[in-house]
């Protein structure tokens, strides 16, 4: 398939083929070198524990056609060391930083004419893995490992981007206390699919996790972190070991402090507590800010700013992250590798 077909203006998060991908094996304990192939099948043993046991992480960043025609890596190193963090949580070898961004830059390079066009708002979306393979049966870390890099254009990851959604409290829990709720893990994300279809079922967004030891703070936004913003000019974001790390949400904390002047505060966010936020919103790779309209929890819609109206805000931590991704602000040093 030629991408004379892609339709930039409608985009969504869905997959396209693209033409190469990236794939590494570690066997003998190191990793061999990696190739670009055309094959998006991987041939794998029928015991690998990441099909049994959920040895497997993933990550998930995106490369930015920027203003100028050049091409935009948003903080890859720190995906980078996230990944190797899962790596080791799951008792997987870790992929060097320099050989993960190296792989990242080569799977962009080998599929520029699939980065949406500057202006159009799309992006062309890095999905880095690493699994457990070959034949085994036991509960044990595998014999051998692939890491693995494709890429997909994609859009908005909620439909209709930049608007607020309404999100509901789910009362399943995606992690648990001191599970793996902190690393990119398969199993987080398999946990999810039920709360989050029945979310979508009943026309919200996306669910909301609440804390797994108490379930009476906010942890997650379905596959996004939390943020609020209070009348006091409060950057609030959710302090918890069982809530992924986000890069977005990251540099939003330092741009929030750096650029808007606002103070950033981790902390407890009580769901009974709502009325001290102005705005909320969710932040992540794929989601890149999308406003909160409103959450509903037992029964009750409590809407932030607005349902339909974006928060002054939040429109300005916007503004500023994906112009730096874009090309648009110059970013903190380091922020922005080119391809
Ligand atoms: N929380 C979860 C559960 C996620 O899947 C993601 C997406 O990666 C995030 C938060 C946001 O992380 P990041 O900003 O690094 O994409
Ligand atoms: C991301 O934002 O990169 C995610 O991982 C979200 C989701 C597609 C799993």
């Amino acid at each position: 398939m030629g991408n004379e077909s892609i339709n930039w203006d409608t985009l969504g998060f869905d997959y396209i083929k693209t033409d190469l991908r990236y794939l590494a094996y570690w066997r003998d304990g190191a990793w061999q070198p990696g190739v670009l192939t055309e094959d998006n099948k991987l041939h794998i043993a029928e015991g690998s524990t990441a099909l049994h046991y959920g040895q497997q992480c993933f990550e998930g960043l995106k490369a930015y056609r920027a203003k100028d025609g050049s091409i935009n890596l948003f903080r890859p190193d720190q995906n980078a060391l996230r990944m190797a963090r899962s790596c080791g949580r799951l008792l997987m070898p870790q992929v060097p930083t320099e050989m993960f961004i190296d792989a990242c830059k080569q799977v962009v390079k080998a599929n520029e004419r699939f980065i949406p066009p500057y202006g159009k708002g799309g992006a062309l979306y890095l999905r880095p893995f690493v699994i457990g393979v070959g034949d085994n049966i036991g509960v044990r870390t595998a014999p051998e490992f692939i890491f693995s890099v494709f890429c997909v254009p994609v859009g908005p990851y909620f439909k209709g981007g930049m608007k607020p959604h309404n999100f509901s409290i789910s009362g399943y829990d995606r992690a648990a206390p001191n599970g793996t709720g902190a690393a990119k893990v398969g199993g987080n994300y398999a946990a999810s699919l039920m709360p989050g279809a029945e979310a979508k079922q009943a026309h919200f967004a996306d669910c909301i996790y609440l804390d797994p030891a108490t379930h009476s703070k906010i942890e997650e936004v379905g596959s996004a972190n939390f943020f609020g913003i209070t009348a006091n000019n409060e950057f609030v974001t959710p302090k918890s070991a069982s809530v992924l790390p986000g890069i977005t949400r990251l540099s939003l904390m330092e741009l929030a402090q750096t650029r808007l002047g606002l103070t950033v505060i981790e902390d407890d966010v009580h769901i009974d507590n709502l009325d001290r936020f102005v705005e909320a919103g969710a932040c992540g790779t794929a989601a890149v800010i999308s406003p909160i309209g409103g959450i509903q929890h037992n029964g009750k819609l409590h809407v932030f700013h607005s349902e339909t109206e974006v928060g002054p805000v939040t429109q300005k931590l916007y503004k500023e992250l994906t112009g730096i991704q874009f090309g648009e602000v110059e970013g903190p040093a380091g922020w922005v590798i080119k391809v």
